[in-house]
Formats: C-alpha cells, sequence, structure tokens
C-alpha cells in the first residue's frame, strides 16, 4: 500500500531529487567547505545546496506556500500553509562519515502539522505520514510498537549541546532513565530519524530538550499518525513553546512523564 496524496507526491519528488546531492557530498566529505555558525552547530555547504533543492522544488509545485527552514529562515506567504524544512537533520553525522542523517520536511496547516516526510538517503528508508491518512516506511504501513513496561524499552534522546542552558537538567533526566531501563539509552543524532524509529516501532519512546521546529515537525504527524504519542514534558501539547518534547508507542508515556517531572 502507498501514501499518496498531491502534497506528500510533491515532498517525495523534492526529497529523492535533494538525496542526489546529499549522497554525492557524503562521498566525498573531506573536499566540503566548512564554516562555523556556533558552538556544536557546523553547516555545511551541502546543507546550503540541499536546502535550496528542496526550497525551488516546493515552490514550484505550491508557489503560495509559507517557509521556515533551519539556515535560511522564513520565507511569508499564505499564512494558513507552511513548509517546515531542516535540509539535513544529523549534520554532524554527516562530517564525521557517519550514515545516519535525513532531510526532514513538515507541513503545516493552521499551526498543525498535516504531512511529514522524513528521508534517510543511505538507507533509503522514506517515513512518510499525513493527517488521517497514516503513516508509511517505504510503501508499507508503520505502527509504534507495543512495550508496556519503561524497563524493557529501548529508549532514546539528544543532547545536550555544549551552549546548552539546560545542561544539568538534560544530564539528571539522563541518569534517571539510565537508572530505570535495562537497555543503555541511544544517542543517534538525528532527532528526525529518532521520531521516525518510534512511528516505526524501533524505538519506544524518545525524549529532548531545546530542539527547534524544525527537527520535529516531520516527526510529530509520523508518530502520531502511527499510533504514538508526542506531548511536552508535562504530557501537553505545548512541546514548540516549552521546548521539551517526548514521543512514545503511548504505552510508556505516562512512566516516562513520571521521570521527567
Ligand atoms: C541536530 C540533530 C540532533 C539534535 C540536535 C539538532 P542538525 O540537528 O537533530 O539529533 O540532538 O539538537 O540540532 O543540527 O544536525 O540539523
Ligand atoms: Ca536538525
Ligand atoms: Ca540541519
Amino acid at each position: 500500500m502507498k501514501l499518496s496524496s498531491a502534497n506528500i507526491n510533491v515532498m517525495v519528488k523534492a526529497c529523492r531529487k535533494a538525496s542526489k546531492t546529499i549522497i554525492r557530498d557524503f562521498g566525498e566529505i573531506e573536499n566540503l567547505q566548512v564554516s562555523l555558525k556556533g558552538p556544536g552547530d557546523f553547516v555545511t555547504a551541502s546543507d546550503k545546496k540541499v536546502e535550496k533543492i528542496l526550497i525551488n522544488e516546493l515552490q514550484k509545485a505550491r508557489p503560495s506556500y509559507s517557509i521556515l527552514s533551519e539556515e535560511i529562515g522564513q520565507i511569508n506567504n499564505d499564512k494558513s500553509f507552511k513548509w517546515i524544512i531542516d535540509p539535513i537533520d544529523g549534520t554532524a553525522n554527516f562530517l564525521h562519515g557517519i550514515p545516519h542523517f535525513a532531510i526532514s520536511i513538515g507541513l503545516e496547516h493552521d499551526d498543525e502539522i498535516i504531512c511529514g516526510i522524513v528521508y534517510d538517503p543511505i538507507k533509503d528508508e522514506m517515513f512518510v505520514a499525513e493527517k488521517g491518512n497514516g503513516s508509511y516506511l517505504n510503501n508499507q504501513r508503520m505502527r509504534v510498537s507495543s512495550r508496556s513496561k519503561l524497563k524493557d524499552c529501548i529508549v532514546f534522546t539528544g543532547g545536550p549541546r555544549l551552549d546548552s542552558k539546560n545542561k544539568e537538567l538534560a544530564l539528571e533526566e539522563y541518569k534517571k532513565f539510565s537508572s530505570k531501563i535495562l537497555i543503555p539509552i541511544r544517542k543517534l543524532g538525528s532527532a528526525s530519524l529518532d521520531m521516525a524509529y518510534v512511528a516505526a516501532g524501533r524505538c519506544d519512546g524518545f525524549w529532548q530538550r531545546n530542539l527547534n521546529y524544525w527537527d520535529i515537525a516531520a516527526g510529530i504527524v509520523l508518530v502520531k499518525e502511527a499510533g504514538g504519542f508526542v506531548t511536552d514534558f508535562e504530557g501537553e501539547n505545548r512541546y514548540v513553546e516549552n521546548k521539551t518534547i517526548l514521543a512514545t508507542n503511548s504505552r510508556i508515556s505516562k512512566e516516562m512523564i513520571e521521570v521527567l517531572n
């Protein structure tokens, strides 16, 4: 079965086109120019090239939609539809030759994410979801896992960054989860893929502080449409304002929220 709507087709086409550049550049990383955007936040020439391709493709198909994209920021247009783009999520992995990063695009309609795509070009894994129509991995329906005891789960997180104001809090949370779960916590370095893996049932729960909207936009609809829960650390919907995100298979949300509070 396949998820195919007009907007999803536009997003898939844009990702496929941009991924050619990513794959080519990943093969010759050592020749890439690297500039420093901020502590721990390297922006490669590839991020910018990939962003340009994505924006060109999306604008060609939907000229009236607004855009929020990591490297160039905001392009204001139609207020009700907005693409939320992270051209390469997992830049540090990309730069170090670690084959784990993704293109992430969410489509917001009236402040809600209605479509999402996370595409891992190296593994050729395309995670897509549309509100009301389910979540798919390479055209196969995805479901979250069914594990219900936190102790037996596999959970992911990321951060804290060098310049994080909440470093101590984040480390404290890490310690608390570590003392409750048998399998050591994973940190794979790409928040959009972390969320896609929750949707695919590979990961049971993911929590992180201080992410940006483009890191999580696509993941939100992927997880929800796969039957999972997405909340902030309080169990509410204010993950964007509060800058805390918890994405789970739904069954371990309560236990994870208890740990986080
Ligand atoms: C980063 C990744 C990483 C997360 C960082 C993000 P980038 O995105 O999603 O997993 O821990 O906070 O900034 O910079 O590679 O697009
Ligand atoms: Ca990112
Ligand atoms: Ca990025």
